[in-house]
């Protein structure tokens, strides 16, 4: 059984690494890196014998992985393929493409530590490996490794605060429901996602857009620091003032630094909100877009309002659907006064704590379809965003009568002062400023029944954005960030960041991880050179 980690000399490591800014030199070995956890890989039955030299099957390798997890850390920890917690977590993903990811086995840490023995261990056997907290990225493999080690967070549920409540130290199992029903009682909340199952672990390393980001930035720029587990298991914290560089990097850079197991998240107050979605039909489409270009515009006038707008069709009839949220309990906002001169036909605006907000609007978000998200940036533009919702209903028939389709495109700012709050700490790696005016992120969200679909919905959409991104370019509007959250599978979220925030981003990766662990034995989700998949439709 794993003995207790040297707790002291993990210390003295750290010690040494944060003194050099360095976590694994070139002498590095995985078999000493595994003793420091207490592992000693003769006395392990499926590794005593293994060969790390000659080259074997990654069904091999994972083979090795497995057993020696479930050796270590046993079976509620580590579970096999047909058993009942394997089965929880393959069939508990929000899309149906990540569900069809058969790991080898399902590993659920209960301590960051165990999480280091997993990365070695891979690092062994040649195993690849994939991390999940909510599991809400909905292409294949993302958050789930095909054949290997798929790591849940579940069992890392810690909620807790620092003394003068300035900062909650939360695990990567949490939720933002967790997350906020936690500090509630303390009257405080965090900047986090909009929507109860989100995990808190993909949010807030690419981005995370929050009722709060017009008070406060986007969740990572509200990050004190962050505990990863780094290449070669050693644990350190990556603040503005140690391991800068990680710092910068994790707050942007998706899973390509390391594994997560404590994001410190600076608090913020909870107060009780107002808001709900107003509905309205096609021929008001035109005051819609008026209203969401002034509300964004308005972001730095009055910052307690958030909007996204949902255009989508509903039984035949044309519709936006404007999610607009107020962080005070303020019945007739100024702010909002626009929209609510439009008549709509559904008005489902409320006071609700941020708890029943987040409950409330997963209702939108059902479990059990197949998923994308697909999103573009572009400068605001009134014209252009009247052109590009026209462009996309003319375009509906042609996948609308596919089994269960839901073709939604959905409109929001990125305000300047959430572009002012990006310099926060030292600056995040998505690469943008305030310096080309409010940016419109808009994104295609597709849900849809048969897998035999799949290419006939992505290649709709890539036309789509084909001709939206040539008119943009066109008009010289066009920007090329794009939101790694919300991102699809034909994308580089990485290259949107911009050249030498791209340059940096790999430097700092291959000084901390000059093996490429978190790139290659991690092959899963937006890698630091290139998209996952190829398009080819
Ligand atoms: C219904 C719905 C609502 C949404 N609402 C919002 C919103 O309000 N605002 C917004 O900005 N975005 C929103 N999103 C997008 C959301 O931010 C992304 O889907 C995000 O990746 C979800 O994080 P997760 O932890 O649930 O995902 P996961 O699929 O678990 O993880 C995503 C990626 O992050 C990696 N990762 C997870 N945890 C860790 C860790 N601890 N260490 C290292 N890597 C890790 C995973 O390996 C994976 O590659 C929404 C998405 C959905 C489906
Ligand atoms: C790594 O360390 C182990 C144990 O000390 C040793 O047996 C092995 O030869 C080392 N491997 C390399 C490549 O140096
Ligand atoms: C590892 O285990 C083997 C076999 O029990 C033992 O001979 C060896 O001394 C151990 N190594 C260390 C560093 O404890
Ligand atoms: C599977 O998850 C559900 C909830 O999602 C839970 O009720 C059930 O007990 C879990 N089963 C096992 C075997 O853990
Ligand atoms: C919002 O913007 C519009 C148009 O620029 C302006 O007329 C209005 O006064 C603004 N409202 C608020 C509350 O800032």
């Amino acid at each position: 059984m794993l003995s207790i980690p040297l707790a002291g000399a993990l210390v003295a490591l750290g010690g040494i690494a944060l003194a050099q800014d360095v976590v694994e030199t070139p002498n590095f070995n995985v078999t000493e890196g595994l003793l420091q956890f207490g592992v000693n890989v003769s006395t392990v039955p499926a590794l005593e014998s293994f060969n790390t030299i000659q080259s074997r099957s990654i069904d091999s390798g994972c083979a090795a992985a497995c057993a020696s997890l479930g050796f270590l850390f046993g079976s509620q920890k580590v579970n096999a393929q047909n058993s009942a917690l394997y089965n929880n977590f393959t069939n508990s993903f929000w899309s149906e493409q990540q569900l069809e990811v058969q790991p080898h086995c399902v590993f659920r840490p209960t301590h960051n530590t165990d999480v280091s023995v997993a990365v070695l261990l891979s690092r062994f056997t040649g195993c690849p490996f994939a991390a999940r907290s909510g599991g809400h990225a909905a292409f294949k493999g993302a958050s789930s490794s095909v054949g290997g080690v798929s790591i849940w967070f579940k069992d890392m549920t810690a909620v807790t605060l620092n003394a003068d409540k300035t900062v909650a130290s939360v695990e990567p199992g949490n939720n933002w429901l967790s997350v906020y029903s936690a500090l509630e009682p303390y009257g405080l909340a965090t900047v986090g996602g909009r929507a109860s199952s989100i995990g808190v672990g993909g949010f807030v390393l690419g981005g995370g857009i929050s009722y709060h980001s017009n008070l406060y930035g986007w969740a990572l720029d509200n990050v004190q620091s962050f505990e990863v587990v780094t290449s070669t298991g050693i644990i350190v914290t990556a603040s503005q003032d140690s391991f800068s560089d990680l710092y910068w990097a994790l707050r942007g850079g998706g899973n390509n630094f390391g594994l997560v197991t404590k994001y410190n998240l600076y608090t913020i107050p909870c107060p009780t909100m107002r808001g709900g979605a107003r509905v309205f039909t096609q021929n008001n489409f035109p005051e819609v877009i008026d209203a969401f270009i002034n509300v964004v515009n308005n972001a730095t006038v009055d910052g307690k309002a958030q909007q996204y707008v949902a255009f989508l069709q509903n039984q035949g009839l044309n519709i936006a659907s404007a999610e607009l949220t107020y962080v005070e309990d303020v019945a007739d906002p100024a702010i909002f006064r626009q929209y609510r001169s439009i008549p709509a036909i559904a008005d489902s605006t409320s006071t609700k704590t941020l708890v029943e907000y987040v409950q409330y609007l997963e209702l939108d978000n059902p479990f059990g379809y197949r998923e994308i998200y697909w999103p573009i940036t572009v400068q605001l533009n009134e014209e252009f965003s009247n052109w590009v919702v026209n462009l996309f209903y003319s375009l509906i028939p042609q996948v609308i009568n596919l089994k269960g389709a839901n073709p939604v495109i959905i409109y929001q700012g990125i305000t300047i002062p959430e572009l002012n709050n990006m310099a926060r700490y030292g600056g995040n790696a998505l690469g943008l400023d305030a310096s080309k005016g409010p940016l419109h992120l808009m994104h295609v969200a597709f849900w849809w029944q048969d897998a035999a679909d799949d290419d006939t919905v992505y290649a709709w959409i890539h036309s789509f954005w084909d001709q939206v991104i040539a008119k943009a370019q066109e008009m010289g509007i066009f920007d090329e960030y794009i939101y790694m959250n919300y991102a699809s599978m034909f994308q580089d979220p990485v290259a949107g960041y911009g050249a030498s925030n791209k340059a940096r981003l790999q430097q700092i990766s291959s000084r901390l991880d000059p093996n490429g662990v978190f790139q290659k034995l991690q092959p899963g989700y937006f890698k630091l050179n290139g998209a996952p998949v190829t398009f080819s439709g």
